[in-house]
């Protein structure tokens, strides 16, 4: 059953997600090479109840930590842990929260130093494609369009692996309605789209091979041929012409340009000339 938004329920879902982008803006300038993933979990949780919010990730279906952090081939929910990140390493912050019943999840993928030309090249084009699956997402397209918008600019184009396991979905009073949004698939098929529609759009998209196998944690999920792999996670809003993107990458952008321990594509250009 697909749970469409009215204009005030979609502000308040604006708030959750605005939240979320905050807290990623917030942990960005924290990170460098040397930080533990299970420290930034814990600031992750505080920064999220300090904003009269509940970290929704903690507890769902028995999830045990407050945020997922996914390192190099960890494709997504990775447990934070005492393991420290490294220079060249990738992470992935996935956050969700319920702010006055609402829920924002949406995520980022970082460059700790420099991952070499080939990694931060999967890394642009996994967050372009997001950009093409959020052009997809207007009334009267399916999720099928999204699907093949991030799949022709990922696998078709540039030759990554697109996972298959893991996919996007509605979001709202739950963190997981209907309908799925796969990151693959045929143009004109899936589920009609409305406006009001609500949807969590994530591309995981894998440097090598599209196969994934879970940890025996259950919940980490690594690439099969243990290359790197991206996530990255907008909110929209399905409307007529344009989709309304609810989360913002911009203050995230921002805290990663300033900070020097994280490597960008403008700094990856100014080295290299
Ligand atoms: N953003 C992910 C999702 O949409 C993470 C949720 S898994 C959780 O499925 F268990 F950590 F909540
Ligand atoms: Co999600």
């Amino acid at each position: 059953m697909m749970i469409y938004k009215t204009d005030e329920q979609v502000e308040m879902m604006r708030k959750s997600a605005l939240l979320v982008s905050k807290t990623l803006a917030t942990i960005a300038a924290t990170l460098k090479p040397g930080i533990d993933t299970l420290s930034i979990d814990k600031a992750i949780g505080t920064f999220i109840r300090d904003h009269q919010a509940i970290p929704s990730f903690l507890h769902y279906k028995g999830y045990p930590f407050n945020s997922c952090i996914s390192v190099n081939d960890v494709v997504v929910h990775g447990f934070p842990s005492k393991k420290e990140l490294k220079e060249g390493d990738i992470v992935s912050v996935d956050i969700g929260v319920i702010l006055d019943g609402w829920h924002g999840d949406h995520a980022y993928t970082f460059a700790i130093g420099d991952p070499g030309e080939a990694v931060m090249q999967l890394i642009r084009i996994t967050k372009e494609s997001l950009y093409k699956g959020i052009e997809k997402a207007v009334a009267g397209n399916r999720t099928g369009d999204i699907a093949f918008a991030i799949q022709e600019h990922t696998e078709k184009k540039n030759g990554y692996g697109v996972v298959r396991e893991l996919v996007g979905h509605g979001l709202g009073r739950s963190l997981h309605e209907d309908p799925q949004v796969p990151n693959y698939g045929k143009r004109g098929s899936g589920a009609k789209l409305k406006e009001g529609l609500v949807l969590a759009i994530e591309p995981m998209i894998n440097m090598g091979k599209k196969d994934v196998y879970t940890e025996d944690d259950g919940w980490t999920v690594r690439t099969l041929d243990g290359k790197p792999s991206v996530h990255f996670e907008h909110d929209v809003c399905v409307r007529k012409s344009k989709a309304d993107i609810l989360s913002d990458y911009r203050p995230i952008e921002k805290a990663e340009a300033d900070n020097p321990n994280l490597f960008t594509q403008n700094k990856m250009a100014a080295t290299s000339s």
